[in-house]
């Protein structure tokens, strides 16, 4: 099975989504690591109470690039293959983000490219959409930014505010990460798969160990 890590920042539902999708026989990954840049984030007793190892520092008073050193050697001494971002609400530095170039994927709460970045629902209403949803993307140097993998159309109904639309995205979101996620690691990711859907990213490909 794909070794995944998670990173998260908060209550970690997507993650937990993904946890228990991972008890399914037939799924192709397992998540080996849960880490976060809060030591307060809610997700972290879930994780551990399945189970699951779990690593936790405040990034506060760091450089960027010196933080995400020290969450990718968490992931590598987990022997991480995919990094599944779930909630990190953090950017990441260009190093760690060409460290795992055509193997992070990330979920956002809009239907991208639309509404990149923060209050993605709030935004979404005062447009006046009628529908919005969530996406599974790959994550490149951009924020938000990077090939689509997967979508799932939510749509906003009459008296929708900003909380109840993004408890109804969130529904989708749990069951989209899975499914995308699992067919992402069961394809062959070869660097000649990655090349064709990942593009220029191909030229800062990870060496696997
Ligand atoms: C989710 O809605 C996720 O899509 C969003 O934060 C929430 C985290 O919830 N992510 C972003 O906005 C990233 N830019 P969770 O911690 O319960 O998974």
């Amino acid at each position: 099975k794909a070794r995944i890590g998670v990173l998260i920042s908060g209550r970690g539902s997507n993650m937990a989504a993904l946890v228990y999708a991972a008890k399914r026989a037939d799924c192709p990954f397992e998540i080996v690591l849960v880490a976060a840049n809060d030591p307060e984030a809610g997700g972290l007793a879930l994780a551990e109470a399945e189970g699951i190892a779990t690593w936790a520092q405040s990034h506060k008073g760091m450089k960027r690039a010196e933080f995400d050193a020290l969450v990718d050697a968490q992931l590598r001494a987990a022997r991480v293959d995919y990094v599944a971002l779930a909630g990190y609400m953090r950017l990441l530095s260009p190093e760690f983000v060409t460290r795992w170039a055509g193997r992070m994927l990330n979920i956002h709460p809009s239907l991208l490219p639309k509404y990149k970045g923060l209050d993605t629902h709030e935004r979404a209403i005062e447009a006046g959409d009628r529908v919005t949803g969530c996406s599974v993307h790959v994550v490149t140097a951009e924020l938000d930014d990077g090939p689509v993998l997967g979508q799932t159309e939510v749509a906003i109904v009459a008296g929708d505010t900003p909380d109840t639309l993004a408890g109804r995205v969130l529904i989708a979101e749990h069951q989209l990460y899975s499914r995308v996620l699992a067919d992402f690691v069961a394809r062959e990711t070869t660097p000649e798969w990655i090349v064709a859907k990942v593009g220029e990213l191909a030229l800062a490909l990870p060496e696997t160990d």
